[in-house]
């Protein structure tokens, strides 16, 4: 269920009246916040956030605290904070309450405020085929096509207009973005009208992606998932002295460009790679890039669905799951679980918009055809999705099976942790 506590712009500025604001979440959906309180004229003191990867680091020219410094220093009489963390907002407004923080007093849920997050699938194709992503381990996909930077300006306009909380875009969900020749214009136009950009890429491209630098994406993530031979088996079809140079093209293009450029590249963690992450993590360091990572999932949910129904799936779903370290039927085992079962849907509240404008049910489901409304993107009001999303069974029936938290585990840097997935050290 969608819950929504719009507060008028006015109103929030006096709720925060004198007190310091700290967002808590230092990913792009803070960065998002971010900008939209400095729209607002409401100075932000620092991010808060306990992923030890950001530790010492610093985003947007605020420092990065871990929540126990916060926490010592600041009290609800000083600090007013705003929850952008995705998968845990419920679990760190738990934490906030603990420590006297009240709702709607002294916190806010992000989230909550703007009615949707969204992901514009700006190119409806990929030149990979990795055997854990549906473009490499699904039979039926969607037509391909890009989306056009004069779609693209007419969808922005919506969006402000429906949804003045939004702070940045997407510009990817299961394509390649940098296959649209027009993701320069498209990531101009998103600086134009004053919203952040986000792009995640393989970066496994012969096309030059300079002019994509050039116009100021505010958030850049390299995909990768392990060092030579290793990454050629998951990042199928990929070549690894290609994705080598690309990294270095883009710290040189970051350089000449637009050296504020966030870029992250997100190691996705399985058996045969776990001994290249520290060489990963040193190229990282020397490149000045930040490194995240996670557990490697099997994607979409149709396949995690397919598991839990004991329908046989591709063979590339099996090669996944051989080499994955969090199996499946393990991740599905603490999705059902009722304390994780029972916590709210990340992605209820995300839209994904594929290039032809068509609303998917949902951003991790990707069988064609499934969509959350028939209408197209430009035709449907907010209250109409809001109220596909609430009445919608296929969620309903996605919720009771716990399907919907499975890639909240997969994400959980806890785990990674707990089950020293990274073997060693790493911090
Ligand atoms: C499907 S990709 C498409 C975007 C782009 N082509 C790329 O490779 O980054 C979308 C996001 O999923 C993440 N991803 C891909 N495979 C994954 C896996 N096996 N486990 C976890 N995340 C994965 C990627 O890092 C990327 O940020
Ligand atoms: S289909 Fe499942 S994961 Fe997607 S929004 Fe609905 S409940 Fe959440």
């Amino acid at each position: 269920m969608i819950e929504k506590t719009y507060i008028e712009p006015e109103a929030l500025k006096e709720m925060v009246g004198a007190r310091k604001l700290f967002i808590w979440g230092a990913r792009h959906d803070g960065y998002a916040a971010s900008l939209v309180f400095k729209r607002m004229g409401i100075k932000q003191k620092a991010f808060i956030d306990s992923s030890i990867s950001l530790q010492g680091k610093e985003a947007f020219g605020y420092p990065i605290l871990l929540p126990d410094e916060f926490f010592a220093k600041y009290s609800k009489d000083n600090a007013f904070i705003v929850i952008a963390s995705g998968f845990y907002a419920d679990e760190i407004l738990g934490n906030c309450r603990e420590q006297g923080f009240q709702k709607m007093e002294s916190v806010l849920v992000y989230g909550e405020l703007r009615r949707f997050n969204y992901q514009v699938d700006v190119s409806g194709s990929c030149n990979l085929r990795c055997i854990s992503c549906p473009r490499g381990n699904y039979p039926d996909h969607r037509k391909s096509g890009f989306m056009s930077p004069q779609t693209y300006e007419k969808l922005l306009l919506k969006i402000l207009r429906d949804d003045p909380y939004t702070g940045i875009i997407s510009l990817y969900n299961w394509g390649e973005p940098l296959l649209n020749k027009s993701l320069p214009k498209i990531v101009r136009l998103t600086n134009r009208y004053s919203l952040l950009s986000a792009i995640s890429s393989n970066l496994n491209v012969t096309i030059d992606f300079e002019a994509v630098v050039a116009a100021k994406p505010t958030w850049f993530r390299v995909s990768n998932s392990g060092w030579g031979e290793n990454y050629e088996i998951t990042h199928t079809g990929g070549k690894w002295d290609l994705f080598y140079k690309n990294l270095f093209k883009l710290k040189e293009y970051r350089e000449q460009h637009h050296p504020e450029m966030i870029v992250e590249l997100f190691f996705h963690i399985y058996n045969h790679n776990q001994d290249d992450f520290l060489k990963v993590k040193e190229l990282c360091d020397s490149l000045d890039f930040t490194i995240r990572y996670r557990h490697a999932a099997l994607a979409p949910l149709d396949n995690i669905e397919k598991i839990m129904a004991n329908i046989p799936a591709s063979s590339e779903v099996e090669r996944t799951r051989e080499l994955q370290i969090l199996k499946v039927e393990e991740a599905i085992g603490i999705a059902e679980s009722p304390e994780e079962k029972n916590r709210p849907c990340y992605y209820e509240d995300h839209l994904w918009i594929n290039w032809d404008l068509h609303i998917a049910q949902c951003m991790e489901w990707y069988r064609p055809g499934l969509n959350l409304v028939e209408k197209d993107f430009l035709s449907v009001s907010p209250e109409e999705l809001i109220l596909a999303r609430n009445e919608s069974e296929f969620c309903t029936a996605c919720k009771e099976r716990g399907i919907h938290r499975v890639y909240c585990v997969y994400g959980d840097e806890k785990l990674i942790a707990q089950r020293e997935s990274l073997k060693k050290d790493h911090s």
